[in-house]
């Protein structure tokens, strides 16, 4: 079982798609593990884009990311980081496969709608520890769960 970072950014919340979001990940199986409507503040954006410090678009993301509230999540299930990234679908919006999240529902990169952590090793876990304090995080089961995870 593997556990991912999600976020909707404020453009989303903004747009009335949080619950299109979660409904997309809990219809495609994955479970909820913590959840946190919240304001980002400068530390925490800068702490959490550190890897995008100093590129071009670095101070416009952390201007976005902290404009207005976000919902934090973290999901988990099996593959859950990877299918996670293709559901929200390719950075760019105008390159995400139709029925992706970004495709459906966004035009510009700058305003992409969601974040999910990247597949390099360790990347989630380190957003969930930034994010969430390990008491937030809520153990449980499904009785569906034997009907998702094999
Ligand atoms: P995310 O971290 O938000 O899930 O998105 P990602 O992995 O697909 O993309 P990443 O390369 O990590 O970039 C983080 C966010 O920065 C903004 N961005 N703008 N203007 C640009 O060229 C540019 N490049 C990236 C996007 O909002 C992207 O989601
Ligand atoms: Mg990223």
């Amino acid at each position: 079982m593997e556990r991912t970072f999600v976020m909707v950014k404020p453009d989303g919340v903004q747009r009335g798609l949080v619950g299109e979001v979660i409904s997309r990940l809990e219809r495609r199986g994955l479970r909820l593990v913590a959840a946190k409507f919240m304001w980002v503040s400068e530390e925490l954006a800068a702490a959490h884009y550190a890897a995008h410090e100093g590129k071009s678009f670095y101070d416009g993301l952390i201007q976005y990311i902290t404009s207005g509230p976000v919902m934090a999540m973290v999901w988990e299930g099996p593959n859950a980081i990877a299918a996670v990234r293709q559901t929200m679908g390719a950075t760019h919006p105008t390159k995400a496969d139709p029925g992706t999240i970004r495709h459906d529902f966004a035009l510009e990169i700058g305003r992409n709608l969601t974040h999910a952590s990247d597949t390099e090793p360790g990347s989630a876990e380190k957003e969930i520890q930034l994010w969430f304090k390990p008491e937030e995080l809520v153990d449980w089961s499904r009785e569906i769960d034997r009907w998702l995870f094999e």
